[in-house]
């Protein structure tokens, strides 16, 4: 069994991150850093969480800390594309470089290893792929990928004749396991990144204004069957969705604001789920997107059609 809590991918990510939407300035600083020491050597972040200036002090903190280096850490963020629904102005080619250089100062970073287009919500996605492509060229980003695409607006990329993403950070839980996207991107050497992976439980978002109420009665079957999953091999709830989802192949973020969980989300080598767990969470797949929904949208669903 595989004990090493600094496996990495192909891209060199490591299998677990940490997550930090949700975290206020603050938290943002006090979380990542506690994280670093914990052993977390993956953080991801983006520019729509409007926290990066605590996840800068929290990297930096938690690198002197733990005694690390910049390069024994991860660090992904991710461009806002814009949103014309929301009022949000679409970036252009030089906004989109303009913006990861603002974020690198507030990070207080000199480059990110992975920096993503957070959705495909604009009709400039092409246009903010290149800027991507350029911020790889000019040292700011080492990886660069996408969250929340399908396979469509990755096509659109591969037809425009630039090159692929490196990874592809999406929903993906028991409730929501896109087996046919998982697929493409397994075929196209892109890296599969989850996030969310902790919405089946009913501790997910529980706080005020967080969201996690939505769809709270799709969610109880698979709380039903990760428990029992979860006292037989006598790991949390928690663990066995974030290892489900690490079996699957993919790397997996998680978030907390709480000492005792970031450290126990992190502890997911120490046990395995055996082909029959796996079989019996695969079995609740409804290809429904939790993580989105408060705010009224499925970001894989609401691309605008290019001009
Ligand atoms: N690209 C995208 O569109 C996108 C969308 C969503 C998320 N993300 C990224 O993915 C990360 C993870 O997703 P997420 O924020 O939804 O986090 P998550 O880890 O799936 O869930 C976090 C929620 O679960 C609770 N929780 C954490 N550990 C727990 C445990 N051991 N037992 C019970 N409850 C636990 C947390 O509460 P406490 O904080 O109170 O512990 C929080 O409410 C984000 O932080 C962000 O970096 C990306």
């Amino acid at each position: 069994m595989e004990l090493n809590n600094t496996k990495r991918n192909t891209i060199g990510m490591p299998l677990v991150g940490f997550g930090t939407y949700q975290l206020s300035i603050n938290q943002a600083s006090t979380c990542v850093k506690e994280a670093i020491m914990a052993g977390y050597r993956h953080i991801d972040s983006a520019e729509a969480y409007n926290n990066e200036e605590g996840t800068g002090i929290g990297i930096k903190e938690g690198m002197e800390a733990a005694g690390i280096s910049r390069q024994e850490l991860f660090v992904t963020s991710k461009l806002f594309p814009g949103y014309k629904q929301w009022g949000a102005p679409e970036k252009d080619y030089e906004q989109t470089i303009e913006t990861l250089k603002s974020q690198l100062v507030e990070l207080q970073l000199d480059y990110v290893d992975l920096y993503l287009i957070h959705a495909p919500l604009s009709e400039l996605r092409l246009e903010q792929w290149r800027g991507l492509i350029e911020l790889k060229h000019l040292g700011l980003a080492k990886n660069i990928g996408v969250s929340n695409y399908d396979q469509m607006q990755i096509e659109e990329i591969i037809r425009a004749g630039m090159v692929k993403p490196d990874a592809n950070q999406i929903e993906f839980h028991p409730i929501c396991a896109n087996h046919k996207l998982s697929a493409y991107m397994k075929e196209m050497s892109i890296e599969p990144i989850a996030y969310s992976s902790l919405a089946p439980l009913s501790s997910w978002r529980k706080e005020e204004g967080q969201g996690g109420e939505v769809l709270a009665d799709i969610k109880e079957e698979c709380q039903r069957i990760v428990h029992e999953i979860a006292v037989e091999l006598k790991v949390s709830d928690a663990q066995v969705l974030l290892r489900w989802g690490m079996q699957q192949g993919y790397s997996v973020l998680t978030k907390s604001s709480k000492s005792e969980r970031i450290r126990e989300n992190l502890d997911l080598y120490s046990f395995e789920l055996s082909t029959d767990n796996m079989r019996r969470l695969d079995q609740l797949n409804q290809n429904q997107a939790i993580a989105w929904a408060a705010s009224g949208i499925n970001p894989m669903t609401t691309a605008p059609t290019l001009v």
